[in-house]
């Protein structure tokens, strides 16, 4: 065996990232990232990470994640023989069960995994590491790092539906980020810090620029939209869904809706739903009770979940920018829903700086059904998620 000079840790201090691309093919992109962080007097740690986007929809899977959680053992048998193969060894001892560590082997060198051709998948066995029943294979460790090539047929039965998809686009040219809006990607707000920005009461005329600044941002938000504003703003509502935002219900004409009987919060809500989908061709699936004037018969009759606020930034009251700023962009706390107002050109104004101060503090800026990891609630009314 080839012994090699050993590295030590260099210098300097602080953080390195290097990144290596390790597919681009159909909408996949993937890339590995090595973090180094470190002092100047040693290196505290060194780890890799190959991570998958699907461009066309923003899913993301590391290379782990492309593997069902019995891949391990499945391949065990498989990467023995390669083992076997690959250290010339002679013994035709058949192989014992898969120990434990042999497992964690596998799968930590599953965590390499990249596509290769034809719809197969390699990964890395590393030096030194993979302990493989040496009682059958009269060898201890693998003597050099080395790649193991899952074939299709494996990778169809043992890969997730996100690896079959990347293993899938094997040979196809790379098609770039797709235009999927923000709005309609998919998000893991359990994991990200992500925040719903809403805005009530449009559309008006000054709706088209928030748009505009939105689309500018690749930012997505909900509009609780008023039907009887719809109906002379028509296109806007359109735009709106088309570029990706969530249409929500915020009545016809804007009434306290626990002072309406059953009979006229149906009305209200019917005839709104009904606008809103033709507009936006989608269903409605939340609505916002004006002035937040909601109770258990509202929610009942109204059979929809009433989206409320954890911020209520008060635009409406004319305050001057600095305060307007303040609470849209120092008060939100992750799972939040910010209230606002597109019917306010000083709100309109000043979406551009609240975006990116929203998202310097690390927000994910989504949609309200994004924040609930696309599974809205039946019922009830949220005040942001759950
Ligand atoms: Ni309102």
């Amino acid at each position: 065996m080839l012994s090699h000079p050993e590295l030590g840790p260099p210098a300097g201090s602080g953080a390195a990232v290097v990144c290596d691309i390790v597919a681009a093919q159909g909408p996949f992109f993937g890339e590995r990232l090595r973090v180094v962080v470190g002092t100047a007097s040693e290196q505290d740690s060194d780890s890799s990470v190959v991570i998958y986007v699907d461009t066309a929809t923003g899913e993301t899977a590391t290379a782990e994640d492309l593997w069902q959680e019995g891949a391990a053992a499945a391949l065990h048998g498989d990467l023995v023989e390669a083992i076997r193969r690959e250290a010339g060894a002679l013994s035709r001892t058949p192989y014992g069960e898969g120990a434990e560590e042999q497992e964690d082997g596998i799968r930590a060198a599953l965590a390499t995994t990249v596509p290769a051709a034809e719809g197969a998948m390699a990964f890395t066995v590393p030096a030194e590491l993979f302990v493989a029943d040496p009682s059958g294979l009269g060898i201890g460790a693998t003597p050099e790092a080395f790649t193991v090539e899952v074939p299709a047929e494996l990778v169809a039965r043992l890969a997730t539906p996100f690896g079959r998809r990347l293993a899938a686009a094997s040979g196809r040219a790379f098609d770039g980020p797709d235009a999927v809006p923000a709005g309609r990607e998919w998000v893991d707000c359990t994991l990200l810090p992500c925040l719903a920005l809403t805005y009530d009461d449009g559309p008006s005329a000054h709706t088209p620029r928030l748009l505009d600044e939105l689309e500018g941002a690749r930012a997505a938000a909900t509009f609780y939209v008023l039907g009887s504003s719809a109906s002379r703003l028509p296109g806007t509502v359109s735009r709106a869904a088309a570029e990706g935002h969530e249409i929500g219900a915020h009545t016809w004409s804007h009434p306290h809706m626990t002072q309406l009987t059953d009979a006229g919060i149906r009305s209200q809500l019917k005839r709104t739903r009904s606008l809103l989908r033709t507009l936006s061709g989608q269903p409605v699936a939340t609505f916002r009770p004006p002035y937040g004037d909601v109770d258990r018969r509202v929610l009942k009759v109204a059979g929809l979940p009433a989206v409320l606020w954890t911020v209520d930034t008060r635009d409406w009251a004319g305050p001057s920018d600095r305060r307007l700023l303040r609470e849209a962009i120092d008060e939100p706390e992750p799972g939040g829903i910010v209230l606002f107002h597109d019917t306010h050109e000083q709100t309109v104004a000043l979406a551009p700086e609240i975006i990116s101060e929203l998202r310097d503090r690390g927000f994910t800026l989504v949609t309200v059904t994004q924040l609930f990891d696309g599974d809205l609630p039946r019922r009830g009314a949220w005040r942001g998620a759950p």
